[in-house]
């Protein structure tokens, strides 16, 4: 039992009710405020924010302590709610106790590094379908929204490896409805007053009809798998969640776990990767010198060809373009846990009930653990420069148990985008242009990312 009159109270800025707290938040955004704050109050703060207190963890021994050596306190409860009810139910990203122990078990084998294999055929053809429209984008009207563009791939690429879903109106229609259904749950979460979900305002009206197409759709397709003969079903990441069977119950999931699961997947998998992508055609475009090292590991590996699993292993600054990407520019800036039992961190009392949160976005800037923190440089992420440093220093996936599963299906993902992409095309930003970083619960750009497609 821990003893909570021996512990130092937690550093942070103190104001009635928390009320300057929030002025700053409002005012500078979440990133800049909370960077101002741990500068004040070194690696591990508490921020009174109106009725509710946050623990900002930002040192990687914290990072371990919270999602490794004691993650059994450190659960997804009332934080994730909003989540929970109005996205994904009981999918995995929110499941807790037994059921999550389980999913994960079970599902786990999909997502390794060979699992993701399966899907490198759908990545391939989707990028080279889009390499095909950016050649004659190139010679028409090369201004894009890099976000919109990547967003496109991602979610096509998510909605085929789950669903075997070929048509692009399919594929805009579910992008939109959920991305619908997630802004209306950051709303809920966000808000002080809640208005209830059932009135008929029009923001409710909008989510429960986005919500409808999302599950209508995936009904549609569940019915259609479940009356077919199970050696017809097409080789899809459905098809594995049906037919996978408990090891020790022997029974398969439940119709509304499969939905849960399926869209948790969609969820998950579309928007990160595609601002890792965005973010880092943001990088090239920023650090010229990095582009070069690039386009020369490309072009001298590549020639004219795409890349197969083979040819990847011979790109790896390709790669360590995407996890410098991941670093500075940490889609998934901060990651919340609730604590379920008093605890002490270095000296530090944790109130049990109070929300923890980790913030890859800072970690990735501590001067102890990043030299020179804002230069981009992919060659941090080499094989001896990563095991010289404190393994939690990057947790763009977050860590322990609960790491992203789909992490290795991102990387795979993400790699042949930018090898194909990157061989073929120089993606160029306005020359006055400087990108405005803010958290919307993902890292956002404000003033968007207009880019010229411009061909190699
Ligand atoms: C660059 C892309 C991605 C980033 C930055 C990212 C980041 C994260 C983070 C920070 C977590 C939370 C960890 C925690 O709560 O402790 C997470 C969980 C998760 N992610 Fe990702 N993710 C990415 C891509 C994907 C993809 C492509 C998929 C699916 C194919 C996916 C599926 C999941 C799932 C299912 C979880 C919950 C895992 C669990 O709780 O057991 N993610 N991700």
């Amino acid at each position: 039992m821990i003893v909570l009159d021996k512990v130092k109270p937690l550093p942070g800025p103190k104001n009635f009710f928390g009320l300057k707290n929030i002025r700053a938040l409002g005012q500078k955004g979440i990133l800049d405020a909370m960077h101002d704050f741990w500068k004040e109050y070194g690696d591990l703060f508490e921020v009174q924010v109106g009725p509710k207190k946050i623990v900002v963890a930002i040192h990687p021994e914290h990072v371990r302590h919270i999602t490794m050596t004691n993650s059994k306190n450190y659960e997804k409860l009332e934080s994730y709610d909003p989540v929970r009810k109005y996205i994904i139910g009981n999918g995995i990203v929110t499941s807790i106790g037994d059921l999550w122990k389980r999913q994960r078990r079970m599902m786990a084998p999909f997502y390794t590094p060979k699992g993701v294999q399966d899907y490198s055929d759908i990545m391939l053809r989707d990028t080279i379908d889009v390499a095909a429209r950016w050649e004659r984008l190139a010679k028409e009207a090369p201004d894009v929204e890099m976000f919109d563009e990547m967003a496109m791939i991602t979610a096509s690429i998510i909605l085929k490896a789950v669903f075997s879903t070929e048509s692009e109106d399919d594929i805009l229609q579910i992008k939109e409805a959920v991305e619908t259904m997630v802004s209306y749950s950051g709303t809920i979460q966000a808000s002080v007053l809640k208005v209830p979900d059932w009135f008929p305002t029009k923001r409710n009206q909008t989510y429960w009809k986005a919500r409808q197409i999302t599950h209508d759709y995936i009904n549609g397709i569940l019915d259609e798998r479940l009356a077919m003969d199970e050696a017809d079903y097409p080789d899809d990441l459905l098809s594995k969640l049906i037919t996978l069977e408990d090891p020790e119950t022997g029974e398969r999931m439940s119709r509304e776990l499969l939905l849960d699961e399926a869209l948790t997947n969609f969820f998950a998998g579309y928007e990160t990767s595609a601002r890792t992508m965005s973010y880092a055609w943001y990088a090239l475009s920023t650090f010229p010198e990095v582009k070069a090292k690039l386009h020369e590991e490309l072009d001298s590996v590549l020639g004219d060809e795409p890349p197969t699993l083979d040819t990847l292993k011979k790109l790896p600054y390709t790669l360590r373009v995407i996890k410098e990407t991941l670093r500075l520019y940490s889609p998934a800036p901060a990651y919340a846990k609730d604590v379920v039992d008093d605890d002490v961190i270095d000296g530090y009392r944790i109130e049990k009930g109070t929300m923890v949160m980790l913030f890859p976005y800072l970690t990735h800037r501590h001067p102890d653990f990043w030299e020179d923190p804002l230069r981009f440089d992919p060659d941090r992420h080499s094989p001896e420069a990563t095991k010289a440093r404190h393994s939690q220093a990057y947790h763009p996936f977050g860590a322990g148990a609960r790491i992203c599963i789909g992490n290795h299906f991102s990387l795979l993902e993400t790699h042949i985008i930018l090898a194909i992409l990157g061989k073929q095309f120089d993606p160029q930003l306005p020359a006055d242009y400087k990108a405005n970083f803010v958290m919307q619960g993902m890292l956002h750009i404000t003033n968007g990312l207009p880019m010229k497609i411009v061909k190699r």
